[in-house]
């Protein structure tokens, strides 16, 4: 088992220029196997235009990005090295804002570096003896049940249990652009508005999906060049709108079928396969601070969707195509908990291509005859407490999101209880558990 240690400190550094932090400190990694990944955290105040962060590693610049002028961001780049052994890492921020403050905090997790892995199954480090980090917990909000306008509970549930939030429908097509041409963003405005007036972060859903799309598009049959446009169009306006506020974005939701085949959409039949990697280009252009990711449902079991899924990001990131995570929505029914290494393996299966790895819509529906019988509310604990062993055990594991605040609005019907709030918005012992797999924060 490849033992982490790891060097969390903080560089105090009042970026108002250029600055080379000189008296780097050394992370010392004293793996088995060379570190795969350094993780860090900006905490970035008085910034209005993103602060530029530039990582290098013995001489070699390993990271170069623009940091969100938000308060905590957690980062992660994946760093082969050859040997184990300690390091110097240099950070040097560059900010043209006198105001602007950002302090790091670094780390390093030992762990096999990939190109080291053989073929078979590999041999993980035991998830249950990471470090534990403080990974952000998300929550679906649904803007337009009546629970946002009415219930003030709603408003406060959201905020005193989650960091981050997921608008559940209206940064889908179908109310950003309900007319061709004509967009509308009052909707997901008020939740991006929310969410930064009280310090949280938001993952934008869903820039292209078969599903929620308005009348114009699917009224009728598209040529390849007037489709490209409207979509074109369509992301570089969206995200173009949100550049700098939305830490992450689904830029492709569920494109690949059950069958492990390309999902039937308009997108598809008038684009084929092309509409995926420049949707993500596209998205990029407009936004070059955002994670931008690949997005599904059961793509963490084995199998042949997975593989796919596998091969897609493999082919767009040999293109160059700036995908940076995939999102494992994990929409699961109670039953018998997976291990937690077992779930490590299903998120390393992306990790390892390298990119990060989100949980983004878990849920677990428990049979509505059961909903209060207690084997099946442990098991629906241990199943959401597996998965976040499991995010938190790897590091390429950056936010943790269930598909809504609680059992009193969810797409699974009420009587399924498949959140981590009760209707009354009580914590369930899945809370406590899912909390208790991270860092507290
Ligand atoms: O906006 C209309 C409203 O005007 C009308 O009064 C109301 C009653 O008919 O319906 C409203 O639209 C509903 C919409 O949710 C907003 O509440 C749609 O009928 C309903 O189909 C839609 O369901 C959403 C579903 O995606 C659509 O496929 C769920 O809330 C949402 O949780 C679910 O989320 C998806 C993710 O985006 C992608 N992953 C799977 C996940 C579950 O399907």
């Amino acid at each position: 088992m490849a033992a982490a240690t790891a060097a969390l400190f903080a560089l105090p550094v009042n970026a108002g220029a250029t600055v080379v932090v000189r008296k780097a400190k050394t992370v010392k990694v004293t793996a088995g196997a060379p570190a795969t990944l350094l993780t860090m955290q900006s905490r970035a105040a008085g910034c209005t235009k993103p602060p530029r962060l530039t990582l290098v590693l013995k001489g070699r610049r390993i990271a170069h990005q623009a940091l969100r002028p938000r308060k905590l961001q957690h980062l992660s780049f994946p760093v082969v090295v050859k040997h184990a052994g300690t390091y110097k890492v240099k950070a040097r921020l560059r900010t043209g804002e006198r105001s602007c403050r950002v302090r790091l905090g670094l780390a390093a997790f030992g762990g096999p570096a990939p190109a080291a892995r053989s073929k078979s199954s590999p041999v993980l480090p035991d998830p249950m003896l990471a470090p534990k980090r403080a990974v952000p917990l998300g929550a679906a909000v649904e803007w337009r049940s009546l629970s946002w306008q009415t219930d003030s509970d709603y408003h406060r549930a959201f905020t005193s249990n989650f960091e981050s939030l997921t608008p559940e429908n209206v940064m889908k097509m179908e109310y950003l652009e309900p007319e061709r041409g004509e967009f509308d963003f009052n909707y997901a405005d008020s939740l991006v508005d929310f969410a930064a007036k009280n310090g949280k972060e938001v993952r934008g859903h869903a820039l292209v999906w078969h599903q929620q799309l308005p009348k114009w598009i699917t009224s009728k049959r598209w040529s390849r060049d007037e489709l490209n446009k409207e979509l074109e169009l369509y992301i570089k306006t969206v995200v173009g709108h949100y550049r700098g506020r939305i830490a992450e974005w689904d830029v492709a939701n569920e494109v690949i079928d059950n069958h492990g085949n390309w999902r039937e959409s308009p997108f598809y039949e008038a684009l084929g396969e092309d509409f995926v990697a420049n949707a993500f280009r596209w998205a990029h252009e407009a936004d070059p601070g955002a994670k931008l990711y690949l997005n599904d449902f059961d793509i963490e079991f084995d199998g042949v969707k997975a593989d796919k899924t596998v091969a897609l990001v493999k082919k767009l990131r040999a293109e160059g195509v700036p995908i940076h995570g995939v999102g494992l929505q994990m929409h699961w029914d109670e039953g018998a908990p997976p291990a937690p290494a077992e779930v490590q393996r299903w998120l390393r299966r992306y990790a390892d291509l390298g990119v990060e790895v989100q949980i983004t819509e878990m849920d677990v529906a428990i049979e509505p005859a059961y909903n209060q019988h207690p084997e099946h509310l442990e098991n629906q604990a241990k199943q959401y407490e597996s998965a976040a062993i499991a995010c938190n055990a790897v590091v390429q594991c950056t936010k943790f999101t269930v598909w809504g605040v609680s059992d009193k609005y969810t797409w699974r019907g009420s009587q399924t209880v498949p959140l981590l709030l009760t209707e009354s918005y009580a914590r369930k012992r899945a809370y406590e558990l899912v909390r208790g797999a991270f860092a507290s924060r």
